[in-house]
């Protein structure tokens, strides 16, 4: 007897890897069932197949005819920076009038700006505040998501937004695995003294973040703690990104990073060295780069929202990325600089224009490749026996429709841990 079965299925789109993320052509199969259903107990999948399957072996406590419409897996977020106070309206404008990022950060504003109001606001504050923004892509059906610091860039600022965080997983339907970025930009009272940074980074920051992982609720239920570092201009080195992500690997924290998504400083092969779960930009990754990728474990995460967001023509070379055989993962970078979106499906229609992904590879790119990519893949991603039910039912009976059409949502009902979120 399961607790709920989905029947009627008109499409079922699995996005069924086979116990790896999916690279190169891989990426095109989504594992479509027709006429399909789904049965689900304890918030897991118990079995998916035919309606007649399904209905024929199974029966349930509740059953919903989704009338012939689509459903997707839950859209996984790899890579944001939703935990901040106050907003970057002004930049906003500084941008469409010419200004350049990294400028803006070198003359103290930018990424620092955040820091300034962070670290001004109470953890109360900032709990209420990112929870709208986990309402938004809830909206837009991202069931799972990585969150980083960063804008703390001190000790007690960086822990206070772990502890946001972990007081969010608590209490918000979607599931969040952390990353520690104190890594992120040179704080104020270092400006000229990168290295004497990244001193306090490996010292002290990087040790008691650890601590603050092992007490915390994450490590009890083996969600995994990642190290970011932004490698770029104005940022972090080459040299000080290898300090940063060796000491941390030694620590035991798993590894992403930041890089290339400005200037080629050679952080994706040393990421790549080191092993990292994904490496994230990647819009000046060299070609060799992209064939030792491709050789790799380690995942390409493209941000096509960041392109979009600053008016950019020129996006990461996604086409190329998948083509090698590397494993792609997409994400929104959810941040109030250089990509405020919550929208995973925006995320999704702007790479099948603007970096040719077919719906099929954006959306195995926003979910199964997504999980693997924060070490959700054994458990999220995908509709599969065993997995998590994270599902979405689309208002529509085919599951293209949501890079077809942007701008707008078309899901007509959101499962999270096999409740409706509505019921949750
Ligand atoms: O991924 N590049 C660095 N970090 C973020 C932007 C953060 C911000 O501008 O506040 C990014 O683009
Ligand atoms: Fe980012």
């Amino acid at each position: 007897m399961a607790d709920l079965i989905i029947h009627n299925i008109g499409q079922l789109v699995t996005c069924a890897s086979t116990g790896k993320p999916k690279r190169g052509a891989m990426m095109q199969d989504v594992g479509i069932i027709t006429d399909a259903a789904v049965a689900i107990s304890e918030g897991l999948i118990e079995a998916v197949g035919t309606t007649d399957e399904i209905l024929g072996s199974f029966d349930a406590a509740k059953k919903i005819d989704a009338k012939g419409r689509a459903v997707i897996p839950g859209f996984v977020d790899p890579h944001t920076h939703i935990v901040f106070a106050g907003d970057r309206l002004n930049e906003f404008e500084l941008k469409i009038k010419g200004a350049d990022y990294l400028e803006i950060l070198a003359a103290g504003g930018g990424i620092i700006s955040t820091v300034k109001n962070t670290r001004e606001a109470s953890l109360e504050q900032l709990v209420e505040e990112s929870r709208k923004r986990l309402d938004k892509m809830l909206a837009c059906g991202t069931t799972v998501c990585e969150i980083k610091t960063g804008y703390g860039l001190d000790l007690e600022t960086e822990l206070k937004m772990l502890r946001v965080i972990e007081e969010l997983d608590k209490t918000h339907p979607i599931d969040i695995v952390p990353t520690f970025l104190a890594a992120h930009a040179v704080p104020p009272e270092f400006k000229g003294n990168t290295d004497g940074y990244v001193d306090l980074i490996c010292e002290e920051m990087l040790p008691k973040a650890w601590e603050w992982f092992v007490a915390s609720h994450f490590s009890t239920s083996k969600i995994p703690f990642y190290a970011d570092v932004f490698c770029e201009r104005n940022a972090f080195d080459l040299i000080q990104a290898e300090r940063v992500l060796t000491t941390a690997k030694e620590i035991g924290f798993k590894l992403r990073s930041h890089v290339d998504q400005f200037t080629n400083l050679g952080g994706s092969r040393l990421s790549i060295e080191l092993n990292a779960a994904s490496i994230d930009h990647l819009d000046a990754i060299s070609d060799e780069e992209i064939e030792i990728l491709a050789q790799s474990e380690t995942i390409g995460i493209v941000i096509p929202t960041e392109n979009f967001s600053a008016g950019k023509t020129q996006f990461a070379n996604a086409r190329r990325l998948i083509d090698s055989g590397c494993a792609l993962a997409l994400s929104t970078d959810y941040n109030p600089g250089s990509a405020p979106c919550p929208s995973m499906p925006m995320a999704m229609a702007i790479s099948c224009r603007y970096q040719k992904l077919l719906p099929a590879e954006a959306l195995n790119a926003a979910t199964i490749n997504a999980a693997f990519s924060i070490g959700l893949g054994e458990t999220h991603g995908s509709i599969e026996e065993g997995k998590t039910a994270n599902l979405l039912m689309l208002d529509a009976v085919d599951y293209r429709l949501t890079m077809y059409e942007f701008g707008s949502q078309n899901i007509n009902a959101m499962f999270i841990r096999g409740k409706r979120y509505e019921d949750l």
